[in-house]
């Protein structure tokens, strides 16, 4: 994508997606997952592609050191305004950096981390080995890689939640669809990217999936209020506990991917 592909798409992945049950969801999974397996604060951590910081100023706040990389303009602003309304000191731990994933090593002039997080990015890439080599690179030795990414083992979910029937039967051995961003996706499969990893020296650890319920929830028409907030607290519990069991994990339309390099 080039540099401002996602200027037009920040409002909607921001201000729309993050604020549903959904978005609170992935965050709150993704977050409980993420500290299972890093190592106690203040360790370094890069978020590349990390857009406006929903992963990884959680991670500030909870006493991360943060840099997180992103070649959009306008998703590094939302990143910037959201960072303004934290308090200083986490302010302080987080760096914002303007680059391109694929230069990521270069970017951050040969720093290693001892997290780096990649997270709904790859599946906008036509291929992902070069960004993952670099998130590799950038990975410190015993440090965490951590990616979510589409699933390509559930690519018949949402066209047949969405009564697309045509779509859903075309879509089992898909790779591709429009996202829910109205933008072209490309997916994964666990084992291909574990195997991308071993390549540049990271050993996958443990996947998971994200978000179930919420998801079908959602494109079977069902609004979820993300003002009641003890429900959205349940929700969510519901899904940490489907995203870490089979077979629940395995139909989660993204799964999250943690691997330690050697
Ligand atoms: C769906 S958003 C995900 C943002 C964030 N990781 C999150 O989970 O909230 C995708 C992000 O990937 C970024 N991106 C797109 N192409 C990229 C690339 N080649 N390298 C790094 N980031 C990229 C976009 O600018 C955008 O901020």
């Amino acid at each position: 994508m080039s540099n401002d592909a996602w200027a037009s798409l920040a409002d909607l992945f921001v201000d729309e997606a993050y604020v549903s049950v959904k978005g609170y969801v992935r965050t709150y999974v993704l977050h409980q997952q993420l500290l299972e397996h890093l190592p106690a604060p203040p360790a370094s951590l890069l978020d590349v592609g990390g857009g406006a910081g929903h992963q990884s100023f959680p991670l500030a706040q909870a006493g991360y050191t943060v840099t997180l990389l992103d070649p959009s303009q306008a998703m590094l602003e939302k990143a910037e305004q959201r960072l303004r309304k934290l308090p200083a000191d986490v302010q302080r731990r987080v760096t914002l950096l303007q680059a391109q994933g694929e230069n990521a090593f270069e970017a951050v002039n040969g720093e290693r981390f001892s997290g780096v997080l990649c997270h709904g990015v790859l599946g906008y890439l036509d291929r992902p080995d070069r960004l993952v080599s670099q998130l590799c690179q950038c990975a410190d030795t015993g440090g965490v890689v951590s990616i979510m990414t589409a699933n390509a083992n559930a690519m018949a979910v949402r066209p047949a939640l969405e009564q697309r029937w045509e779509d859903a039967l075309a879509s089992f051995d898909a790779r591709t669809e429009i996202g829910v961003l109205g933008v072209p996706g490309r997916a994964d499969t666990v084992e291909a990217l574990s195997e991308l990893l071993r390549g540049f020296g990271v050993e996958a650890r443990a996947w998971y999936g994200v978000w179930l319920f919420v998801d079908w929830l959602e494109f079977s028409g069902v609004e979820l209020d993300p003002k009641d907030v003890q429900k959205a607290a349940k929700v969510a519990r519901v899904e940490l506990e489907a995203s870490r069991r089979d077979p629940y994990r395995q139909l989660s339309r993204v799964f999250h991917l943690l691997g330690h390099r050697e």
